[in-house]
């Protein structure tokens, strides 16, 4: 192998094994496509500054192309003693063009190129996820449609607590993952920055364009401080915090799909295509998917934790350390894009039990707050309301009897002011129709959710039309 870019200060060959040690090439390689749109758009804004002649410019950029190619058509190999992707692609130019290569570094650094590489990779992935994550939301929306009539139980401490419908249970996860998309949709502001042209800290004493290379690259905006630019992995931790927040919304899905699909729940059944067997029981069928979903939350939250403990205390600028935000980086990516996509495909084939769900609702005393609001609109304040409501719970316990299978004259001897249309008013269809509070499950509330929900999906997606190579990002 040739001597590195780097050689001219040394006297000794680098130890092989500290070639090993240092090398990023197999975890970095992936930013290939991005390296090489950057350094075309480098070679562009030095030849508009004359530091580059037109004719040397064009040189590079077919040069460029052509390792494009190589690395598409896998004929560039990849060694240690070349580090990085960076150093790759470097040596590779001078191999093709011959010493015009050795121009293409002028103004520049490793520091701020990999900044702009992962800045670019990332502005990609947010854009993939927040797509991928506006069509999973279609699916959890096009469901919630379909269950506007679906009752189960809602819990709180997983105790039965009141019957909601099953599109208002859905439509909590539209809320949580359209935050999400927000928080997605923030953070690449942040991303969208342009670091090039910082160098290796301080700047170049070259007659450079920042902003002619920002608009190449299609940056909004371009860094205001070269120690800050090639220091910050804010933006890396800020999407690692967005996607750790993600994947918790789906290990708590994962949760409930779990749970439901248990013979003691009985709410749901899985797809034959998305469950697994025992290699020993032969009755089984194992939620394998939602709790893969589940444990991959915790390696989604293991690279944020990694990445805001490579960070903390580091002196500012660059440190070689920072190499090591890449593998989290990529282990997030491809974990929330594949959880999203095998969650998108799973949902809509799921059976729901909805008389085991209703029957579930329909006992268990979930009907108490109820008689107690029953109660109240005939004048009793809430809190006797209440007392009176948990002495017929205790006496319908004792006969083994639901509040509703109770007489009227059982009722009464409670609170003479109940009447008989207390039987109507302690059905779950009832007590679902009257919560109808803004943001409540009364089945005309959640219409309303769903379609507003359609409107702000279809304004998201609208964007997305244009740029629909978002869905095959790689
Ligand atoms: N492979 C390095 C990284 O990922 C690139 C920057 C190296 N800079 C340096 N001064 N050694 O961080």
């Amino acid at each position: 192998m040739s001597d590195k870019l780097w050689q001219g200060r040394f006297s000794e060959k680098t130890a092989r094994i500290v070639e090993a040690f240092t090398s990023s090439i197999q975890v970095d390689r992936r930013l290939y496509a991005y390296d090489i749109q950057g350094s075309i758009a480098h070679c562009k804004m030095l030849a508009k500054v004359s530091i580059i002649t037109a004719g040397e410019a064009d040189t590079l950029i077919q040069g460029l192309e052509q390792i494009r190619q190589e690395i598409e058509e896998n004929r560039l190999d990849f060694d240690d003693s070349l580090e990085d992707i960076h150093m790759h692609i470097e040596s590779r130019l001078i191999d093709i063009t011959g010493p015009v290569a050795q121009k293409l570094h002028t103004a520049r650094s490793r520091n701020d190129q990999v900044a702009v590489d992962t800045r670019m990779y990332l502005r990609d992935q947010t854009s993939g996820i927040i797509y991928r994550l506006c069509r999973l939301l279609k699916t959890v929306v096009e469901l919630a449609d379909r269950h506007l009539e679906t009752i189960l139980p809602g819990y709180t401490h997983l105790q039965r607590a009141q019957p909601v419908l099953l599109s208002h249970h859905l439509m909590a996860y539209f809320e949580m993952f359209a935050r999400d998309i927000e928080r997605l949709e923030d953070c690449k502001k942040r991303i969208n920055v342009m670091p090039l042209g910082s160098a290796a800290l301080a700047g170049t004493t070259y007659p450079i364009d920042r902003a002619y290379t920002a608009e190449l690259l299609g940056f909004e905006s371009v860094s205001a401080n070269s120690i800050d630019a090639v220091a910050d992995r804010d933006f890396v931790i800020e999407f690692l915090a967005a996607a750790a927040l993600c994947m918790v919304h789906f290990s708590r899905l994962a949760e409930e799909l779990i749970l439901w699909s248990t013979s003691e729940f009985g709410f749901i059944e899985l797809p034959d295509a998305y469950a697994t067997g025992s290699s020993i029981m032969p009755q089984k069928k194992n939620p394998d998917v939602p709790e893969l979903i589940r444990g991959k939350a915790a390696t989604a939250i293991g690279s944020l934790t990694t990445l805001l403990t490579m960070m903390k205390s580091l002196p500012l600028a660059y440190n070689r350390d920072m190499q090591e935000d890449k593998g989290p980086l990529f282990d997030t990516v491809d974990t929330l894009t594949a959880c999203i996509e095998v969650c998108t495909a799973m949902l809509p084939q799921i059976k729901f039990n909805k008389a085991n769900m209703l029957q579930a609702a329909s006992g268990g005393y979930l009907n108490a707050t109820d008689l107690a609001d029953y109660l109240t609109t005939r004048g009793v304040a809430f809190r006797e309301a209440h007392r009176l409501t948990g002495e017929a719970v205790r006496f319908a316990l004792a006969g083994n009897k639901e509040l509703h299978e109770l007489s009227l004259e059982q009722l009464q001897s409670f609170c003479p002011l109940i009447n008989d249309d207390i039987f109507s008013f302690l059905t779950t269809g009832e007590m679902i129709e009257r919560r109808a509070s803004y943001g409540g499950t009364a089945a005309k509330m959640v219409a309303k959710a769903i379609a507003a929900a359609n409107k702000w999906l279809d304004d998201k997606l609208k964007h997305f039309s244009d740029s629909c190579q978002y869905a095959n990002v790689k």
